[in-house]
């Protein structure tokens, strides 16, 4: 499974730490949305979108990447990390998948060190995370993941 993840990943790199355990010992090109701007979708068999979550969702600049990028039909996952877990953080990323006759194969969301706001004051929350449990977990996802895709059931 030929894979790409677009990610904006900028507090403190938690979202990255959880795609490069995801992508060791597997075909996944990382693309870093504020630094890619021509990319050719079609070309993967499967596509993820990653992100911290700014204000309640994606941040904008991997949404914008979404709309502007993803092909009609192209099977999709979404992977995030939060100070604090909430169940609508794909909400929007997942309507934009839904518009396109997108699949979401399924979606994997950690704690990420957050030191936002007055979160600052007590030294942040989330502390040490990803920790090495979450980075199993990734690289759980991801290998259920590609043995979904394979089965068939979305091509
Ligand atoms: C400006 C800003 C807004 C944030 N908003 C939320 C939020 O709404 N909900 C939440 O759980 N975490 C929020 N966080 C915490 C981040 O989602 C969390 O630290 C995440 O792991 C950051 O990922 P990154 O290091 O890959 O950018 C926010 C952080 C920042 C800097």
């Amino acid at each position: 499974m030929k894979t790409a993840i677009c990610y904006y990943s900028r507090h403190h790199g938690n979202t990255l730490k959880v795609l490069q355990a995801m992508a060791q010992d597997s075909q996944v090109d990382l693309i870093d949305v504020t630094r890619r701007q021509a990319v050719r979708l079609e070309d993967y068999d499967c596509t993820g979108f990653a992100s911290g979550i700014y204000y309640g969702t994606f941040q904008e600049s991997v949404l914008q990447f979404a709309r502007q990028h993803l092909p009609e039909g192209k099977a999709v996952f979404f992977v995030f990390t939060y100070g604090v877990l909430r169940p609508s953080y794909t909400k929007v990323i997942g309507q934009i998948a839904r518009e396109r006759g997108c699949p979401v194969l399924d979606e994997f969301g950690c704690k990420g060190y957050d030191t936002f706001g007055p979160f600052k004051l007590v030294g942040g929350i989330a502390k040490g995370h990803p920790d090495g449990q979450d980075l199993d977990n990734a690289r759980r996802f991801y290998q259920n993941l590609k043995e979904t895709y394979n089965r068939g059931a979305y091509r």
